[in-house]
């Protein structure tokens, strides 16, 4: 569509240029002249957003390096040392750490936009898996920056990391011992993961580059998935999309001031304020908001299954849940590209997008936080009402008829008429047998809304009852519980569903709705009818 290059290099020293290295061409041709689709909305600015984000997190990034020190004995205090000391430190290092996080917000906008309007069909296959790779780089990148301040929460979310790792079977072991540099999180490791943070930003940068030239080789999608066809459909780059750029530029950098300069800490945990510290671990070891998904569906596997153990598959199926999106435009089998004409599609994909944001949530909270009970958690107790207690011993030759001898004595004294409370045993062969003639075996249930207010009364009660009688038993009845980590398993459940089911399946049954034939019909249309 784009056609041969417009460009007509105007001075002399363009013209000398332009026959040695047609730079300022490539310009041109690709943010001046190049026809992007008329249709493009607001989501359509996220990638400049994002191309923003990278050259902003390089470039703090670099100055930041310049100050930072490397050593587990130092990182923590050179961080504070720039934000207190270091000449505009108070607002690299701020922007840096909020930088990150706006850097995923808008990944994450740019990827359901994608997703949305299946801009990874063909033939835009190479251009998403492009972004993929870059996403996987993301997370790693932002992984081993949240370490480099050395606090508490770096030093056991690298624990915690690297001992996913070592969960993997046959190399794992091998590999984290590989990534820590030793046995254990320590100076090598923090030497690494600088030196690594420092390099990944600019393969992220090379993998920009091709994704773009991916890009262009393919041509933008657009809302309706139609593609452009004829020269009406589209409009060059200047000034249509620009302008639209900088307006989403504009909101974007309001957003990230309004962070850096207001709630420049709110976006961390406040264990890292603390200095690492290897023989205390935090209450709760989180990851950054933009990596709580995946740490949910780690969480949801709290079981085995078959030979592989829970960690394992929990592993498994955080690695699959971002595997899953490299395949994307082969698991989806519509021939319709937009979702704005799948109206089933369109409700499984808003049901995802909660999916994902309820993750979220999940991941930052206690797996075993109870949500919903089916019933109150309830004790019965049993005791005997009146009766003289008595005690006697049992002594056994051998710790290995110790059962049997047990046994026996309580059917003696059952058979005398008496009530068993309790065989205390002392050691391998002498025991405390108590029993109670007479009374009355008494029961009483005990409810309450949460376990340890049932321990509570419980204690509460026995107490009581122990003044006066002997007590016999108690049995606990825990109701079926809907925890944190139940609701991550549904999640996560959905979660593989839309890809490996929903989005196949859907493609080949469901009728969407009338697709328009070109791109500028109903914007052509729409104008003449407000005409
Ligand atoms: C550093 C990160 C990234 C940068 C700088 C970046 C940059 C861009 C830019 C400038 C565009 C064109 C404008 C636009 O459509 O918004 C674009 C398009 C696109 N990006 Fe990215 N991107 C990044 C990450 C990703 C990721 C993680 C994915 C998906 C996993 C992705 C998938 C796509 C797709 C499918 C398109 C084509 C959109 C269309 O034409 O409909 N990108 N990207």
């Amino acid at each position: 569509l784009s056609g041969p290059s417009t460009y007509e290099p105007k001075s002399g020293f363009t013209r000398w240029l332009d026959k040695r290295l047609p730079i300022i061409r490539l310009a041109h041709d690709s943010f001046i002249a190049y026809p992007t689709p008329r249709n493009l909305n607001y989501w359509w600015t996220f990638g400049a957003m994002l191309s923003l984000a990278l050259a902003i997190q390089i470039v703090t990034g670099i100055v930041l390096a310049m100050n930072y020190m490397p050593h587990i004995n130092m990182a923590f205090a050179s961080v504070q040392r720039i934000n207190r000391d270091v000449p505009f430190g108070w607002l690299l290092q701020p922007m840096h750490a909020v930088g990150a996080s706006m850097f995923f917000l808008a990944v994450y906008v740019h990827m359901f936009r994608g997703l949305y309007y299946g801009s990874y069909k063909a033939p835009r296959e190479v251009l998403w898996i492009l972004g993929c790779l870059i996403y996987v780089l993301m997370i790693a990148t932002g992984f081993l920056g949240y370490t480099l301040p050395w606090g508490q929460m770096s030093f056991w979310g690298a624990t915690v990391i690297t001992n996913i790792l070592g969960a993997l079977p046959l190399i794992g072991g091998a590999i984290q011992v590989w990534i820590r540099g030793g046995g254990a999180i320590d100076e090598p490791t923090l030497n690494r993961f600088f030196s690594l943070h420092y390099l990944l930003p600019f393969v992220i940068a090379g993998i920009v580059v091709l994704h773009i030239w991916a890009l262009h080789e393919s041509g933008q999608n657009n809302p309706t998935g139609v593609e452009a066809k004829a020269k009406q459909d589209t409009v060059p780059f200047t000034p249509y999309a620009t302008i639209k750029d900088a307006v989403g530029l504009g909101l974007f950098l309001l957003l990230f001031a309004v962070f850096v300069f207001f709630l420049p800490q709110a976006l961390g945990h406040s264990d890292n304020y603390i200095p690492a510290n290897p023989l205390q671990t935090p209450s709760e070891i989180v990851p950054e908001w933009y990596l709580l998904p995946f740490y949910a569906i780690l969480r949801a596997f709290d079981f085995n299954m078959g030979p592989i153990d829970s960690k394992t598959a929990g592993v498994f199926a955080m690695f699959l849940s971002i595997g899953v999106l490299f395949v994307l435009p082969w698991l989806d089998t519509s021939r319709v590209r937009s979702m704005r004409y799948r109206p089933t599609a369109r409700w499984c994909f808003m049901i995802f997008v909660a999916v994902c944001l309820a993750l979220g949530w999940c991941g930052g909270q206690n797996p075993g936080a109870v949500l919903a009970k089916a019933g109150p958690f309830s004790a019965t107790l049993q005791y005997v009402d009146g009766g003289t207690a008595q005690s006697e011993r049992l002594t056994v030759t051998s710790p290995a008829l110790f059962q049997a001898a047990a046994d026996a004595a309580q059917r003696r004294l059952t058979g005398e008429g008496a009530q068993m409370v309790d065989i205390s045993r002392e050691g391998g062969t002498e025991a405390t047998v108590i029993s109670v003639r007479g009374g009355a075996v008494q029961t009483h249930t005990i409810t309450a809304d949460t376990s340890d207010d049932l321990e509570d009364r419980i204690t509460a009660y026995k107490h009581d009852v122990a003044a006066r009688t002997p007590f016999v038993g108690i049995t606990r009845v825990t109701p079926f519980l809907f925890t944190v980590t139940r609701l991550s398993q549904l999640l996560t459940f959905y979660y593989f569903l839309f890809f490996i089911v929903i989005l196949p399946l859907l493609g080949l049954s469901e009728t969407p709705n009338r697709v328009p034939d070109t791109i500028a019909k109903p914007v052509v249309g729409q104008a003449q009818g407000a005409a």
